[in-house]
């Protein structure tokens, strides 16, 4: 669909962030072209790019006019992403974290409800706040309005540095089980063909 009918079916003439969703093997170049034009029409406020590693965002610094100003990667208590992060922080592009609750699943860590507890706040507030304190931007999803305030609530506490460093010990550089099936990345063995379902992301 030309992102033209996607604005009017939003009601819009304008978003504030546009994202490629993941580098498609030797064509996310082309896609990003596309976002630029989009940008310089005024269509986009800001553009970006998910789950781009080092070596995505060189290549397209080699090529682009723009770079990207948000890069939307996995990261949580879980999954670092140290070189991505260096060099985007290096580049000043603003990360966000995707699944920052671990898609639910570290919510019931002992080491974050022990920490939870002793500020009197939620585990989910104190790992949104882990991820604030290191100046990402996080998207926690929840279908429940009670847990959206809960996520949005978390401005009124700090981390001092053992807590960020006893949380950040939770690292197992482990990403999603969907994550490795779909390497997108342009390696051999990977599914650069793949075209996701509906609702699949
Ligand atoms: N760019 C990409 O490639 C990419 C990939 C994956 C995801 N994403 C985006 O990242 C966003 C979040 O990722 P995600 O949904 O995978 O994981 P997530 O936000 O880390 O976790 C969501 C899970 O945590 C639960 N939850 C949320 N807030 C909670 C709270 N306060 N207390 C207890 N449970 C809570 C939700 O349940 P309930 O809904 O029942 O509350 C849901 O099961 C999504 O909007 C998605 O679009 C992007």
């Amino acid at each position: 669909m030309h992102f033209n009918e996607q604005l009017k079916k939003l009601g819009t003439d304008h978003v504030d962030l546009l994202l490629l969703h993941w580098p498609v093997f030797n064509k996310y170049i082309e896609s990003w072209r596309a976002l630029e034009a989009i940008y310089n029409d005024g269509q986009a406020r800001a553009i970006g790019v998910c789950n781009f590693d080092v070596d995505h965002l060189q290549n397209l610094m080699d090529h682009a006019n723009i770079m990207p100003m948000v890069n939307q990667i996995e990261f949580n208590p879980r999954i670092h992403q140290p070189d991505t992060v260096a060099f985007c922080q290096d580049n000043h592009i603003q990360l966000e974290a995707w699944s920052p609750l671990g898609n639910g699943q570290l919510l019931s860590s002992p080491v974050i409800s022990k920490i939870a507890k002793e500020h009197g706040k939620t585990p989910a507030q104190v790992i949104l706040r882990w991820e604030l304190q290191q100046d990402f931007i996080v998207i926690p999803k929840s279908v429940h309005e009670e847990r959206m305030r809960e996520n949005r609530d978390i401005n009124d506490f700090e981390l001092d540095a053992d807590e960020m460093e006893a949380i950040a010990m939770l690292d197992e550089e482990k990403h999603s089980i969907w994550y490795d099936k779909y390497k997108w990345s342009g390696n051999p063995n990977g599914r650069d063909d793949y075209i996701a379902k509906p609702g699949e992301f």
